[in-house]
């Protein structure tokens, strides 16, 4: 018989975009329903690179969000980046890891890091105090071509980066490739990586389906359907180096709908369903809790959460837009129905 119902330990996202002002104030409680604690980028105007920044959001955060969601901070890493801040903000609890955009990679990312050298004396003072590094891993080269940009940097800065900071906890985060899958299964136990909705459900044909789709486009690029069934297999293969991170970047329908179209899926509303759906699909469901629940904290070294969330199989319509910050949203999956539906808490 098909299993009607799960129930799993509350969830975390491991990746998550929720912005400022009245976007924050409209995104945030679809996390909230969904999730107890969210990795915050710091991809903000200007970027989160102080504790007195991070702790400020922190609060605007919990005040969108509401009681039962834990905002986890991250660092946003620049060239002038002070490993002394860095470890200030990590001993008060202000941030748990540093984000490293490579500059240019993707949405605010032109204060990030233009030589992974440049931040050597910071990533050695995180492997000593065990701070996590998440990272974007895409090279920003111009004469590389988008698709490949992934696998790129895995030669040219994750490999020097494992050979050079051998204890330092690293998440490849939103892996797109094969080439990732293996390379984060086969590594040390100190690398893992977040895997997001999109890259389960899309391949690079959704950009171009009947025309231009600018709600599929996001960074790192869809990938062709090896690929897509690469990822997919590594997230249900119950490898604990293997979680969610929804990745969940919210852009104004205009803004996403323009002749240079923002990079960001806004998966926020139905996330878990999302994902369910894939493992479903696989035959997965007795492993959705470890990849949901339990293998992103034992990875960063948090407590596992108590409580639970109970999934069931059921239609969920997820709409054409939902209204946002004056404006409006598109959300993933938006016209279709999803076979898994979030019970109400
Ligand atoms: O598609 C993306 N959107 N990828 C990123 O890396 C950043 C994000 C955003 O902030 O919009
Ligand atoms: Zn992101």
């Amino acid at each position: 018989m098909q299993t009607q119902s799960l129930t799993i330990r509350r969830p975390d996202d491991w990746h998550l975009h929720l912005r400022d002002g009245a976007m924050l104030e409209a995104v945030a409680p679809y996390s909230a329903r969904q999730f107890a604690r969210a990795i915050i980028m710091p991809n903000l105007v200007p970027p989160v690179t102080t504790v007195d920044a991070a702790c400020a959001y922190r609060d605007r955060i919990r005040r969108a969000a509401g009681p039962g969601f834990e905002p986890l901070m991250t660092c946003y890493l620049t060239d002038s980046i002070d490993p002394d801040e860095l470890e200030r903000g990590h001993r008060e609890g202000a941030w748990v890891a540093a984000k490293l955009y490579p500059a240019g990679a993707t949405t605010n990312s032109h204060s990030g890091v233009t030589d992974v050298r440049h931040i050597y004396p910071a990533l050695e003072r995180m492997e000593k105090i065990g701070m996590v590094l998440c990272v974007h891993g895409e090279v920003t080269d111009p004469a590389i071509d988008i698709f490949d940009r992934e696998a790129v940097f895995l030669e040219r800065v994750l490999t020097p980066v494992l050979r050079d900071f051998p204890g330092l906890r690293i998440v490849l985060e939103h892996i797109t490739t094969a080439d990732s899958a293996d390379f984060v299964r086969d590594a040390e136990p100190n690398l893992a990586a977040t895997i997001t909705p999109q890259h389960l459900h899309l391949n690079r044909n959704a950009l171009f389906d009947g025309g231009l789709r600018p709600h599929a486009y996001c960074l790192p690029v869809v990938k062709r359907e090896r690929h897509r069934l690469a990822v997919r297999a590594a997230a249900v293969s119950g490898s604990p180096k293997f979680f969610l991170g929804t990745d969940s970047a919210p852009h104004l329908k205009e803004a996403k709908e323009s002749d240079c179209g923002c990079a960001g899926i806004w998966n926020a509303p139905h996330a878990l369903e999302s994902y369910a759906t894939v493992f479903d699909e696989e035959g997965a469901l007795d492993r959705f809790e470890g990849f949901a629940s339990e293998h992103g904290p034992r990875f960063y070294g948090l407590p596992l959460n108590e409580g639970t969330v109970t999934l069931e199989r059921a239609d969920v319509a997820v709409p054409e837009r939902i209204a946002a910050a004056g404006s409006s949203l598109v959300p993933f999956h938006a016209g279709q129905t999803l076979g898994w539906k979030l019970a109400a808490a």
